[in-house]
């Protein structure tokens, strides 16, 4: 593989700060990396493979010369800079939900959709819990077809950022950032409210998935709930398929998928929790069982970090697939 030159817009946050980590565990040649974040970081600077880089601020031209950027600072920030980074000359890859649902931009996850990332410049990321969804959901696509699905998160308080793990850790009796108190009670609250009685959260769980499964008319329901955890998101759901099938049959199909691990054996106390996801980037799958009133329906829980697999990781992994794309056409 060619040398890569990188950049990361979002560098001081919870998944910039992971990007750099991920860097350097996944093999990449690195020509030059450049660190980007908010005025308020001038005169910092971040580590990287044993030495020391200054952030910067955006600037016009800062861009050129640069092959990957890796962008995670909001939508704010995507919808003004990701724009600049294209015509610069580089290929961008957005964590934001600022292009995730236009329609020439793709939305990835490289185990279920690599292929639409090709010849794209512009590349965006889905939401954590979607990712982590989507894998045991593409299995089950391409071995039964689906008819509908019915979501429920619990989502770590690391997804709202370092704002989110400053709320849960601090000192102060009444809550800095979220409405109600997370140090107490879970918050079936995440994101702002939409007019139909769900929040964008939930909102964004039900478009992005037929996005990503190219099926638009998945029938799809969402509750997302912020819960008093730091890092790992879990989602348990329920999905009914168009082919009736074993639980045997549908285990066999889940532990077939790339990236998934089944942990499933209720006697021995075996099953996802999301400390078994934490640090890694595997999707971790179980309390796989039948509905009791319906044989096409099934139910089971996914964990996965949401700061690598639900963000940093994912995106490394698209530019990982988009390098090696290049190498063998
Ligand atoms: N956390 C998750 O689980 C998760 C998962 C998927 C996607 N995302 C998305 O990723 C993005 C960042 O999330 P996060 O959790 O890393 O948030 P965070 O910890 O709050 O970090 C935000 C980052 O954005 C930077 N920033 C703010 N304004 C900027 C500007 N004008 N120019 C350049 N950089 C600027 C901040 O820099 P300063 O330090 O200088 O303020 C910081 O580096 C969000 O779009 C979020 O929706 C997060």
């Amino acid at each position: 593989m060619k040398k890569i030159h990188i950049a990361i817009v979002g560098a001081t946050g919870l998944v910039g700060q992971t990007f750099l980590k991920v860097l350097e565990e996944y093999d990449f040649q690195i020509a030059s990396i450049k660190l980007f974040a908010s005025p308020n970081s001038l005169g910092k600077s971040l580590q990287f493979k044993g030495q020391s880089y200054n952030i910067e601020t955006v600037q016009p031209g800062c861009f050129r010369g640069i092959d990957y950027v890796l962008m995670s600072a909001g939508k704010k920030v995507s919808t003004d800079v990701a724009p600049q980074a294209v015509k610069e000359g580089a290929i961008v890859i957005d964590n934001s939900s600022a292009f995730r649902m236009h329609e020439e931009v793709p939305l990835v996850v490289p185990e279920v959709n690599l292929n639409d990332a090709n010849q794209k410049r512009l590349i965006a990321n889905p939401n954590c819990s979607t990712i982590q969804s989507v894998l045991p959901l593409k299995a089950l696509q391409d071995a039964f077809g689906l008819e509908s699905i019915d979501y429920h998160t619990y989502q770590a308080v690391s997804g709202s950022g370092i704002k989110g793990l400053n709320d849960l850790h601090r000192k102060e009796s009444v809550p800095q950032f979220y409405p109600y108190d997370i140090q107490k009670t879970v918050i079936p609250h995440i994101d702002s409210f939409l007019s139909s009685g769900y929040t964008y959260e939930e909102q964004k769980m039900i478009d992005e998935t037929k996005k990503i499964l190219h099926d638009p008319q998945l029938r799809i329901t969402a509750t997302c709930v912020r819960v008093p955890v730091e890092f790992g998101h879990a989602v348990s759901m329920k999905v009914k398929l168009k082919q009736e099938a074993s639980l045997e049959t549908i285990q066999h199909t889940l532990k077939s998928f790339k990236s998934i691990i089944v942990v499933d054996d209720p006697s021995q106390l075996k099953y996802p929790v999301s400390t078994l996801a934490v640090g890694n980037d595997f999707v971790y799958v179980g309390r796989i069982r039948k509905d009791l009133h319906d044989p096409f329906s099934v139910l089971m829980f996914v964990v996965a970090d949401n700061i690598r697999k639900g963000a940093a990781s994912n995106a490394i992994q698209i530019m990982k697939g988009l390098m090696h794309h290049d190498d063998t056409h």
